[in-house]
């Protein structure tokens, strides 16, 4: 059985409660989510504790640190200290679950330069892996920056719990529709033996077992179906409207070498970018199906058990 959740719409005096707190602690600039660590692949107790502080306090820590070197192992090391362990790519064949994202070059004309995260473009707000199955949702995710861009490659994030609230101050209504099982459809893809990829449906919002808080959403219009109601075409127009409004909620963050975000997957954007061909950009991305530890929820059960 699932916990006592706020984000439940039958439970109004635990959102209450909830919302209270929420609109007290939650930061208001990015650099209050910034924790400076020695090394991500050994974090000191505090280093561990201020990024899981905040990770429970607004889904998202970015960390600062002074390490640039090319170590692929580096955010595997970080995820497994704050209980990031099932990397997504574990379903792929030859494939180590952790990408290097870098300018794919051109003449290259491989696989990889038709997704977008492998090109200088701005990509629009997303979760990663929103057509994903429920079987292999994206809850945590680290992004580290080995190399930035020579200009540009701006990224904005916000915590999917704010948008949440936003939206259930205005109309609990759009968040009942945000959360139905076939809000959003990602619709079959074929190829030429057949179908590649059957339609995928599943809620923008949803509860984990512990009683948190995920969000799938894209703000692509191609290749994605909304329900076709009322409430749910007003509430998806609503979410466009809020991050295109650039609320104080929302944050804007330049990765620089050694710095990385660690977040429950939240929504992000990226401005285009300009290389610089001497050193062009080079993050690395993890995915995995795990959310970071939140040891508020977690810390009595896990006793009890272990
Ligand atoms: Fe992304």
């Amino acid at each position: 059985m699932r916990a006592p959740s706020p984000f439940d719409l039958d439970q109004p005096a635990l959102y209450a409660r909830w919302r209270a707190a929420k609109l007290a602690s939650h930061p208001r600039r990015a650099e209050e989510l910034i924790v400076d660590v020695a090394d991500p692949r050994a974090l000191t107790a505090a280093e561990r504790r201020a990024i899981l502080a905040l990770c429970a306090r607004t889904n998202m820590a970015v960390y600062r640190s002074p390490v640039t070197v090319e170590d692929k192992e580096l955010p595997r090391l970080l995820g497994a200290q704050l209980g990031l362990h099932r990397l997504d790519a574990n379903w792929l064949a030859d494939e180590d679950g952790i990408s290097s994202i870098a300018v794919a070059p051109q003449e290259e004309g491989g696989p990889k330069g038709e997704f977008i995260p492998y090109t200088d473009k701005p990509i629009k707000w997303h979760t990663d892996g929103y057509y994903h199955p429920q079987a292999r949702r994206i809850e945590g995710m680290i992004v580290h920056c080995v190399r930035n861009a020579g200009e540009g490659g701006v990224s904005r994030l916000v915590d999917h719990e704010m948008v949440y609230l936003a939206l259930r101050e205005a109309n609990p209504e759009w968040v009942r529709a945000l959360m139905a099982p076939d809000a959003m459809t990602i619709p079959a893809r074929a190829d030429e033996q057949g179908v590649a990829r059957p339609a995928q449906s599943g809620p923008v919002f949803y509860l984990r077992h512990d009683g948190g808080l995920q969000m799938r959403y894209t703000a692509r219009t191609r290749s994605i179906e909304w329900k076709d109601e009322p409430a749910t075409r007003a509430a998806v127009a609503a979410i466009e409207q809020l991050l295109a409004g650039d609320p104080p909620w929302v944050f804007r963050l330049l990765l620089r070498p050694g710095m990385g975000i660690v977040a429950n997957n939240v929504p992000h954007e990226r401005s285009g970018f300009t290389d610089d061909p001497r050193q062009p950009r080079l993050l690395y991305r993890a995915r995995y199906l795990d959310h970071v530890m939140d040891e508020r929820l977690t810390a009595p059960q896990e006793e009890v058990t272990a």
